[in-house]
């Protein structure tokens, strides 16, 4: 039973008056999170505005809400504002109607079919390779955020939908998706959320934004639904049946696309991202997972047998031996999760280690804070890749990069393989450095934790 002690509450951050920590929370809600909940040892109240808050970092609170008492913690209110904007799907939906659907969902994200992203990331590496091929030759500097997106963009779309757009038309499709997250961002860091109908709410851009949605993704779905014997996730998809032997419909299953989209590009890249940050900040890390790949059999890399490459299957095997890639990315989204915060709301009193957790308080568990947390030791804040040597034992406990719990990230697996055999493969075709006079940008959080500013690299062929 709850306790009504009044002395078995957890630590209160004080704000301002009235406004609380509104003001803050609007401005960065990553580092008011992470701040308060360290400062108090890992969880405490605080108010912004009217709203009753937690700020969460430590990992035992954590799992407590998205592992052991699940039922008592829905999302909270930020998941609800998206739905207009990126549809009503796996990121939006709960209960029965989300149990439903991540049911018919789950098997197109299993490891076969993610196996298939591998092989898409290799071929769709090609293409952004050939573009670096020339800035190479005339010694450029690039903007690894921009080249990184779009080999990201690419991924997603060819392993989502089975097609290879053109250039102008994947970054159109990439800024539309941006434009929507970058909408939802904007509504729920906003100090008081208006409701729907409210007419200062950009309704017309959330009209305009799902008719655009429907023009590019409303074909493909279409011609999958006629023909869904393709490889792809969104044929998989169409062949799905419920319990009752229903498939879903096409609505859903545009829904559901778009929050495939709206999930699972921007964080890719934006790991990505900070991946090659941080092997351009330690000497000879690039030419080791360049030299790991090489190793492992991921091709040669040499122009003349592109086609080959193009059609390779990459198999599990060499998936395995690329160990040294995967460290990096697993200590890179360690230190820089892309998803930084998850909300949840308390549905009814609970406790948690005698403490009091309080009915229609929304939650904010920090990612970010926990993976810098005392878990980690006295060099939290350090990259070593080698944490994650299986003889290390690293605090696994503390780390949740894709949540944790029933709503554990779908593309998981997926983003992994495609975080893992990009770098192996960018590394093992360039050596990357950063260009004259650049140096690793600050982070700002917006859609994801993301450089704020551009990532200026240099490129040379191998
Ligand atoms: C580095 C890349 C990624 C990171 C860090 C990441 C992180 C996360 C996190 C933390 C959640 C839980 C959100 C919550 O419950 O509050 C989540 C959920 C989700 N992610 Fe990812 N994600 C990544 C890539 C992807 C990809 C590639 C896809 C799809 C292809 C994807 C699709 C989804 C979906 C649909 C959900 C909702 C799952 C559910 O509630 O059933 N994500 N992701």
């Amino acid at each position: 039973m709850p306790t009504t002690d009044p002395a078995a509450e957890f630590p209160l951050a004080r704000g301002l008056p009235l406004l609380g920590h509104a003001l803050d929370l609007a401005r960065d809600p990553l580092a008011t999170t992470c701040r308060i909940a360290r400062e108090h040892g890992g969880a405490a109240r605080f108010r912004a505005f009217s709203r009753e808050c937690m700020a969460i970092s430590d990992p035992g609170l954590a799992r407590h809400i998205l592992q052991q008492k699940v039922d008592n913690f829905p999302r909270s209110f930020h998941y609800r504002t998206s739905r207009p904007i990126i549809g009503y799907g796996l990121l939006t939906q709960e209960g029965d109607s989300w149990q439903r659907a991540r049911r018919m969902m789950q098997p197109a994200f299993r490891s076969d079919p993610v196996r298939e992203v591998a092989t898409v990331t290799a071929r769709c590496w090609t293409r952004t390779r050939d573009r670096w091929n020339d800035v190479a030759k005339r010694g450029d500097a690039i903007d690894a955020r921009v080249d990184l997106t779009r080999l990201t963009l690419d991924g997603i779309t060819a392993a989502l939908c089975g097609i290879e757009p053109d250039l102008e038309t994947a970054d159109r499709f990439g800024a539309l998706v941006r434009e929507a997250l970058l909408e939802v961002r904007r509504r729920n860091n906003a100090i008081v959320q208006l409701p729907a109908w409210f007419p200062g709410n950009r309704q017309s851009i959330v009209r305009r934004m799902s008719a655009a949605f429907e023009a590019f993704l409303g074909p493909v779905v279409d011609a999958r639904m006629r023909e869904p014997e393709g490889r792809d996730i969104l044929s998989a998809l169409v062949r799905a049946r419920d319990g009752e032997g229903q498939p879903l419909t096409r609505q859903e299953l545009l829904d559901q696309t778009k929050t495939l989209f709206g999930a699972g590009f921007e964080t890719t890249a934006t790991g990505l991202t900070w991946a090659l940050c941080e092997v351009m900040d330690k000497p000879g890390l690039c030419d080791a997972i360049g030299e790991e790949a090489r190793a492992a059999g991921l091709g040669s890399g040499v122009a003349a047998e592109r086609n080959a490459e193009i059609n390779a299957e990459i198999a599990g095997e060499t998936l395995e031996k690329l160990g040294l890639a995967r460290r990096v990315i697993e200590e890179t989204l360690r230190l820089n999760p892309p998803v930084y915060t998850l909300g949840r709301v308390v549905a009814a009193d609970d406790e948690y280690e005698g403490k009091r957790i309080r009915n229609g308080t929304t939650l904010l568990i920090s990612i970010w804070g926990m993976h810098r947390g005392p878990a980690w030791g006295a060099d939290a804040e350090r990259f070593d890749p080698d944490r994650w040597l299986p003889e290390r034992e690293p605090p696994r406990h503390a780390y949740m990069p894709f949540a944790a719990g029933r709503h554990t990230c779908i593309g998981m697996h997926f983003a992994q393989v495609e975080m893992r055999i990009a770098l192996a493969l960018i590394c093992r075709d360039f050596r990357i450095q950063w260009a004259p006079g650049a140096s690793r940008p600050p982070m700002r959080p917006q859609i994801t934790a993301a450089a704020n500013g551009p990532v200026m690299m240099t490129l040379e062929r191998r």
